[in-house]
């Protein structure tokens, strides 16, 4: 009888060894493991019930036997945990690989640029100025002098918003209707509400036309817009301030040309053009050939333009200028596609 329950008990034991031997021994399985031969429904106390029927003797010495059983599997458990912590570290743990870094994010190439241009602006003394982005069309084009019938306004040109249950607004352009502003240009109206002059200001923003996409245009950018309006200004302040911020970007061996062209809300207006800095004016396909790229669009504030700001035209005068933002990012960093810059796409903003 007792040599039976000592055989049981050896038995059970060994049983528990191969299983501790086998596989590593994770912190999980170690409790799975003391719990189905430790634990107070063990394997081990079963045999303990059967010692009930022992004689004295026998049952101490059974009972010394399952202690001592008990402790040296606890031991073995521990030890089998440990072993497999030691090859884990061993195998896994290299103190000389750096560190997980956290991945830190940057601005926009857009906002750095942009950040830059302010900074040229700043140092002439002008101040930056911000508006909404969705315009009423009296400030995006009747209070800029642009006539009802001037093809900027077309559905095609513009995305008007429809105004709920007020569809019919948006048939009667002659009222006021609701749009995504097509430049910066309404914020000059909108600025000078507040000023009197003299002003200095530049406006940097989002504008949106309805395009079709492609590498040089895109549904919605940035433009910059300036005003300056004091007493005697003229072209030659225009080009002189033109110059300056296109000689602060793009280097001081910089020139520039102007030529005639049209908006109708500058009288004269000017076509703004920079010496390529590509070729150098030797020649190229980002120039085509010319020596110039067109930079921006500029000219004096119109009169009737600036009556609409309530500032009196015998009085004062001014210049207004528009650029494309993007353009000059990316012709700044040689970038061939307007698209890259709004798709969100880490590869390319990582460069920056
Ligand atoms: N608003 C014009 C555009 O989007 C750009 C422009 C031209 C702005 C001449 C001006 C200006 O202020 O004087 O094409």
């Amino acid at each position: 009888m007792t040599s039976d329950v000592i055989k049981k008990l050896n038995k059970i034991y060994a049983e528990a060894l191969e299983e501790v031997g086998k596989g590593k021994l994770y912190a999980q399985r170690r409790v799975e493991l003391e719990i189905k031969y430790l634990g107070r429904k063990g394997k081990l106390n079963d045999v303990f019930k059967e010692m009930a029927v022992l004689s004295d003797s026998a049952r101490k010495e059974v009972g010394v036997l399952a202690n001592k059983l008990k402790s040296d599997l606890k031991l073995q458990l521990g030890q089998a945990q440990l072993q497999n912590k030691k090859s884990a570290t061993t195998i896994t743990f290299d103190e000389t690989i750096p560190g997980a870094r956290p991945k830190i994010g940057s601005l926009h190439p857009i906002t750095q640029f942009l950040e830059r241009i302010m900074a040229v602006f700043s140092t002439l003394g002008f101040e930056i100025v911000e508006d909404r982005e969705v315009e009423t069309t009296v400030y995006n084009f009747d209070k800029l002098n642009i006539a009802f019938d001037h093809p900027a306004r077309d559905m095609w040109d513009t995305f008007y918003i429809k105004i709920k249950n007020k569809k019919e607004k948006i048939k009667n352009k002659e009222e006021s209707s609701l749009v995504l502003r097509t430049h910066t240009s309404p914020v000059q109206i909108r600025a000078m509400e507040k000023r009197r002059p003299p002003v200095r200001l530049v406006v940097p923003g989002r504008v949106y036309r309805h395009e079709a996409t492609d590498a040089s245009h895109e549904t919605n950018f940035y433009q910059l817009e300036g005003l300056v309006i004091d007493r005697n200004i003229s072209v030659a302040n225009m080009i002189y301030v033109l110059h300056t911020v296109l000689k602060q970007l793009f280097g001081d061996k910089v020139k520039i040309r102007i030529r005639p062209s049209f908006f109708p809300f500058v009288e004269p207006g000017h076509e703004v053009d920079m010496s390529c800095i590509i070729c150098e004016q030797k020649g190229c396909s980002v120039c085509s050939g010319t020596g110039w790229l067109e930079m921006l669009g500029a000219g004096m504030v119109h009169p009737v333009v600036l009556k609409n700001m309530k500032v009196d035209p015998d009085k004062y005068s001014g210049f207004a200028f528009g650029m494309g933002v993007d353009r000059l990012i990316m012709l700044y960093h040689g970038i061939n596609d307007i698209r890259l810059s709004y798709s969100g796409d880490l590869r390319f903003l990582k460069q920056f």
